[in-house]
C-alpha cells in the first residue's frame, strides 16, 4: 500500500465528498448494517464510531448505547454529521492514530470501511489497544485484495500507473490482528458485486465516496482522454448480458478482542 499515505489528502478528499456521500453509500450501508449484528447486546457501554463519516451509523449506535463518540479526520464529514445528528453524541475531529480519548475508557470500537485508509495498521491497533478497556471489542469492516479487480485489470491493460488503491491481502490483516494485542473472535470475507450503468457511473460513485485518493499517483485528475477511452473499452469485457457493469468489493469484517496483557 506504500507508506506515504497523506492523511491530510485523505481528509480533504472525504471532506469534498460530504454532500454526495450519503447517496453513493450503497456499499457502506450494506457492510455497516451487517456489522451491527456483531455488537454486544448490553446497553451500558461506551462506543466509539471510528471514521464515522456522515454519522449514519453513529446515530444508530447512539440509539443502543449509553455513550457514543463519533470520530473522523474530515472536518466536512464531521460538521455534516453534527448538524444532522438526532442523538446525544460526542463528535471529535481527530486522526485515528492519535485519539484525544483517555486510556482504557472505551468498551467497543465500531469501524465501518475506514481502516483501508490506515497505514501502518499495526500503529492503529496500538492506539486502539490504548483506549479500549481490557476485554474491549473492535468490530470492523474493511476492503481487501480483490476489490475493484475489474477496474484494476482494465487500467492494467492501459498503463502501470496506480489508478486504484492497493487493498491488502486478507491474510496480512489476519496476521496483524492476531498478534499480542488482539485476538480475532470471528471474521469473514464476502464479495459484494454492485451494478453500474456504465464505467462513468462507477467512477462517480467512488468519487462521491471520497475514495478517489490513491497514494503514489503521479498525475492529478483524469488521465489522458485516450487512456480513459482505452480503459473503458477493456471494462466492456466485464459487461453482463443484461448490459450492466459489475464492480466487485471484497469486504472483510470481523470482531477482535483486546487481550489482557
Ligand atoms: C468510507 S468512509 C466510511 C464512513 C462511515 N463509517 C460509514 O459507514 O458511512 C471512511 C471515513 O473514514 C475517515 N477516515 C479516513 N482516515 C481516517 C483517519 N486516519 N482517522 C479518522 N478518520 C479517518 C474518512 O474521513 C471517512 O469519513
Amino acid at each position: 500500500m506504500g507508506n506515504n499515505f497523506s492523511r491530510t489528502k485523505i481528509a480533504r478528499s472525504f471532506s469534498s465528498a460530504t454532500h454526495s456521500y450519503d447517496v453513493s453509500a450503497r456499499l457502506q450501508r450494506y457492510t455497516g448494517k451487517h456489522l451491527m449484528s456483531k455488537l454486544p447486546k448490553r446497553s451500558d457501554l461506551t462506543v466509539v464510531d471510528l471514521g464515522c463519516g456522515t454519522g449514519f451509523f453513529t446515530n444508530i449506535l447512539a440509539s443502543k448505547y449509553k455513550q457514543v463518540i463519533g470520530v473522523d479526520i474530515s472536518k466536512g464529514m464531521l460538521k455534516f454529521a453534527e448538524e444532522k445528528s438526532t442523538h446525544d453524541i460526542k463528535w471529535i475531529e481527530a486522526d485515528a492514530f492519535k485519539l484525544p480519548i483517555e486510556d482504557e475508557s472505551v468498551d467497543v470500537i465500531y469501524s465501518n470501511l475506514m481502516i483501508q485508509w490506515c497505514n501502518p495498521l499495526s500503529d492503529l491497533l496500538t492506539e486502539m489497544t490504548r483506549i479500549l478497556k481490557p476485554g474491549g471489542l473492535f468490530v470492523f469492516s474493511t476492503l481487501v485484495e480483490g476489490t475493484l479487480y475489474e477496474l484494476k485489470s482494465s487500467w492494467k491493460q492501459v498503463d502501470d500507473e496506480p489508478h486504484v488503491l492497493d487493498f491488502q491481502p486478507k491474510d496480512t490483516l489476519v496476521n496483524t490482528f492476531d498478534g499480542s494485542q488482539f485476538k480475532l473472535l470471528d471474521s469473514q470475507v464476502k464479495d459484494i458485486a454492485l451494478e453500474y450503468e456504465n464505467v462513468m457511473h462507477l467512477l462517480h460513485e467512488l468519487k462521491g465516496l471520497g475514495a478517489n485518493h490513491v497514494p503514489n499517483q503521479k498525475k492529478k485528475g483524469l488521465s489522458g482522454k485516450d487512456k480513459w477511452k482505452q480503459m473503458t473499452e477493456h471494462y466492456e469485457d466485464f459487461r453482463e448480458p443484461n448490459g450492466v457493469y459489475p464492480a466487485t468489493y471484497s469486504a472483510y469484517s470481523g470482531v477482535a478482542v483486546k487481550l489482557n496483557v
